[in-house]
């Protein structure tokens, strides 16, 4: 168990697009097409099953509606494999903030 978790604390996910940088990502993207839903709603799922509180950011409120929009489940094996995806090495202007710790 998390240590924030045995403290009756949740998690958030602040970043959960990775700052817009998931969206130019193979992997996460290929995953999504499979599940047949955007990458955002693949990032927001995931958080969503590892525990997480997940609070996304867009200016759109079409995307607004997209992201709350994730009833569909990332199988077991899916997990494992976002959870050990290759870490993004660039985050351009939000370099200062990797988001992807690989510690959940
Ligand atoms: N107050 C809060 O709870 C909160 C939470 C998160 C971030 N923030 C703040 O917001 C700022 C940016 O956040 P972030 O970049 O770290 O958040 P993020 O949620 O990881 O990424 C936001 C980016 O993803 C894009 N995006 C989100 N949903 C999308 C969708 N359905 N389809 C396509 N693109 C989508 C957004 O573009 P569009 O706008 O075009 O959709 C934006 O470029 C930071 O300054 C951060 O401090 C605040």
């Amino acid at each position: 168990m998390r240590p924030c978790t045995k403290k009756g604390m949740v998690m958030e996910a602040y970043s959960p697009v990775a700052h817009g940088e998931a969206l130019k990502n193979q992997v996460i993207a290929d995953m999504a097409k499979k599940y047949g839903v955007s990458i955002p709603q693949l990032c927001i799922r995931f958080d969503i099953q590892l525990g997480m509180i997940v609070l996304p950011k867009t200016a759109d409120p079409e995307h607004m509606k997209q992201n709350a929009d994730v009833d569909f489940i990332i199988s077991d094996e899916d997990m494992q494999a976002l959870k050990t995806i290759k870490h993004i090495e660039n985050y351009g202007e939000h370099s200062f903030f990797p988001v992807f710790g690989g510690k959940f």
